[in-house]
């Protein structure tokens, strides 16, 4: 799909609006209430309008949710502040926003797919409502810095947080793994603002300082089963491709690597993932564009964009969401380093039910039209958004949708998130929709895009939801090739 001028022109007169009404009401000295998303792209869009709400000179707060629930409307509507901005988050539940923040000035930044109407006394910036794609397209935090730069035009310095953003919502689905639509603005302001290199290389998490072994370990999309996550085995297997992996006494780094040896490591994970099952097309994904942040030290985690994303999912996903706000709006100092740590712990975790669910297949059950991973209380509900998508690609059949879920804890409810591939969403199938009248039939909360959504239902439905799901995406894939086969 492409974006066309008419639809930027019109997304970014709507940013240019929110952007006034947010100087307004600094102006008159009101206090801003920021609520952004858990996920790395919220985090990102979070740092991006603190800095940028710290350079009007705002009085303003930010929370960190989950997701939007009655009770976080609930301490809106009684909240104090003069203005709520959603970021990354908001569109999804314009019903709930609509009965108990009528009375309030209230900005949604967003990029899910607008579920109802906003009240008149709303303001929503999204780029569905400009008929451009925001799963692919634009993200939560790419929004949010439209909004900023209309704002001021130096906040053009945080353009990078908006790569980030799309990055951490895998936007990177045009062509060679690129950043497409409204994206490619924000990538060429980056470019622009000095803080931005994009070339094509192998995908490896750290190419620059990393040695090799470890840059295959930490590479996690595409995962690569008995690789990724595994120091040791990647070590053996550069081994076997006869790959150096040292000079003297110095680990090498990718960027080391002769284009020989590049082309001879990628055959080998290659012919490696193939031969583990894997769809060549998976391996392929190996290869494609590389953000690297020229501001940021070489031998940290925020060097490359993609990596920056998982740092900041680490710290949301693991309870410290505030270190990957802190990040975002600059620190570099303690933040950092205890960010690093949290990344470590989430790395081993997620190796960690990656295993368990190697060891035991029989928590992946294929029914008609979806996969369902039984993560039950098994799988830490943190993490399960992450696991299902790193797992999608490596189903054995990866045209049908997966939706996984874990019990959270203390609460009768269970943590659900759904994942589809382009092709199973070019056939017809939009997860958000799925998941949000799933879940509305069954008195939880659910949505998101047509390629990820999530939701949050009551512990006892699980199997009648998982049937409905399974329902619905037949149903929906019954009438994607009805229509095309009208022609349409
Ligand atoms: O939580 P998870 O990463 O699986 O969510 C996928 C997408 O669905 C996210 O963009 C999230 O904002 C959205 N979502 C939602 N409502 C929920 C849970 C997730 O809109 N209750
Ligand atoms: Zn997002």
């Amino acid at each position: 799909m492409t974006v066309e001028e008419g639809q930027i022109k019109a997304l970014l007169k709507s940013s240019s609006k929110a952007a006034d009404v947010i100087r307004e009401h600094v102006e008159d000295g009101g206090l801003v209430r920021v609520e952004s998303h858990l996920d790395a792209d919220g985090l990102a869009a979070a740092g991006i309008i603190g800095v940028a709400l710290n350079r009007l000179g705002a009085r303003f707060i930010i929370r960190i949710e989950r997701w939007l629930d009655e009770q976080v409307v609930e301490s809106l509507s009684s909240g104090k502040q003069d203005l709520t901005i959603f970021t990354d988050m908001g569109s999804g539940y314009l019903d709930i926003l609509s009965e108990g923040l009528s009375e309030k000035n209230v900005i949604i930044l967003d990029h899910h797919q607008p579920v109802g109407e906003p009240p008149e006394t709303f303001i929503q910036v999204n780029p569905h409502v400009h008929g451009i794609d925001g799963s692919r397209e634009l993200s939560g935090a790419g929004v949010t810095y439209l909004v900023a730069k209309s704002l001021n035009e130096k906040n053009i310095d945080l353009s990078h947080l908006g790569v980030v953003g799309a990055l951490g919502d895998l936007q990177d689905k045009h062509e060679g793994r690129r950043l497409g639509g409204v994206n490619s603005i924000i990538v060429e302001d980056a470019i622009e603002a000095d803080l931005l290199e994009v070339e094509r290389d192998l995908l490896l998490f750290g190419r620059e300082t990393r040695p090799i072994h470890k840059a295959l370990a930490y590479t996690t999309n595409p995962f690569i089963p008995g690789i990724s996550g595994e120091e040791d085995k990647s070590l053996a297997l550069l081994s076997t491709l006869g790959i150096k992996t040292k000079d003297g006494d110095r680990w090498r780094a990718l960027r080391d690597l002769s284009k020989d040896e590049k082309r001879r490591l990628f055959s080998g994970i290659a012919d490696y993932m193939v031969s583990k099952g894997l769809q060549s097309e998976v391996a392929m994904s190996l290869i494609g564009m590389v953000y690297t942040l020229k501001r940021e030290e070489p031998w940290t985690p925020l060097r490359d964009a993609r990596e920056f994303a998982v740092l900041l999912n680490a710290t949301g996903r693991m309870g410290k969401n505030g270190l990957g706000v802190a990040i975002c709006m600059g620190d570099r100092g303690r933040c950092l380093q205890e960010a690093n740590q949290v990344l470590e712990e989430y790395r081993l975790t997620i190796t960690k039910y990656l295993n368990w669910l190697d060891e035991n297949p029989d928590r992946i059950e294929e029914l008609n039209n979806i996969y369902v991973v039984h993560g039950g209380r098994s799988i830490d509900e943190k993490v399960i958004s992450t696991i299902s998508t790193m797992i999608l690609p490596n189903l054995p059949n990866p045209e049908k949708p997966l939706i996984a879920y874990s019990i959270i804890p203390d609460e009768d409810y269970i943590k659900v998130s759904a994942r589809a591939s382009y092709t199973v969403i070019e056939k017809g199938v939009n997860l958000g929709e799925i998941l949000h009248s799933a879940s509305e039939r069954f008195s939880g909360e659910g949505g998101g895009h047509d390629v990820a959504a999530g939701a949050y239902i009551p512990a006892k439905e699980i199997d009648s939801f998982i049937k409905y799901v399974d329902e619905l995406v037949g149903k929906q894939l019954a009438e994607g090739t009805k229509r095309s086969g009208d022609g349409g």
